[in-house]
């Protein structure tokens, strides 16, 4: 199984970026492969007059992450109320490419506030492209949960985490369990089915 791993925070010592490495590991310890996604730096803002065959190299690379994966984890941060900007904008480049349609995903958030609305926006475009969200977590303050090195040491979010990549598994050997999943998830968040696979 190839999970990749988006990280939306560009932070040197990024909580975000935590919470993936927890996922890596507890994901490698399965026997998965986890690749973090391409060239993120080099994403320009979205052009949607730029065609498909013009795209520029950095989104191609994202795109084919996304569309060789099994599964896709999103860790974004939360700033003013909202997604990272920048993440959504490399997110706006799958629109066109379907990259994400039918990609099993899940979303993560370490901030403040556990950064809801992040967490809301980014289930939100990945069910508007297809995706099949089947997990939401948000990390409350993060500060208090990782060790002086910056590692995730709280049990409970160890534990949330663990639980993140056995859902994935179950997705993606399991349609019904699937469908579920989704269901839960995005119900949780207050997004209708109804969302899903308008692109
Ligand atoms: C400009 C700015 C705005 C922020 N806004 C929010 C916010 O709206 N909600 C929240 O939970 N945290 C907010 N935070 C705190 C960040 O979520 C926190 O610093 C987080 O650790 C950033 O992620 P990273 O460590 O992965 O870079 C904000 C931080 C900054 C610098």
């Amino acid at each position: 199984m190839q999970l990749v791993t988006f990280c939306g925070s560009a932070g040197e010592r990024s909580a975000n970026q935590a919470l993936l490495d927890v996922i890596d590991r507890v994901a490698v310890d399965r026997g998965w492969t986890v690749v973090a996604a391409g060239d993120l730096d080099g994403i320009p803002m979205f052009d949607p007059a730029v065609g498909e065959d013009a795209a520029p190299r950095a989104v191609t690379m994202l795109r084919n992450s996304f569309e060789t994966a099994d599964a896709v984890v999103f860790a974004i941060p939360e700033y003013g109320g909202g997604a990272a900007g920048w993440a959504k904008n490399a997110l706006d480049w799958m629109v066109g490419s379907g990259s994400l349609h039918d990609r099993i995903a899940a979303v993560v958030c370490a901030g403040t506030t556990g950064g809801p609305n992040a967490v809301g926006q980014i289930a939100r475009t990945l069910a508007w492209q297809g995706a099949h969200v089947v997990a939401a977590l948000g990390v409350a303050a993060p500060v208090t949960k990782r060790d002086d090195r910056g590692r995730i040491i709280d049990e409970s979010t160890l534990g949330s985490l663990t639980e993140i990549v056995g859902f994935l598994s179950e997705a993606s050997e399991d349609e019904v369990r699937r469908r579920e999943l989704t269901t839960e998830t995005l119900g949780r968040l207050g997004i209708p089915l109804s969302d899903r696979t308008r692109a």
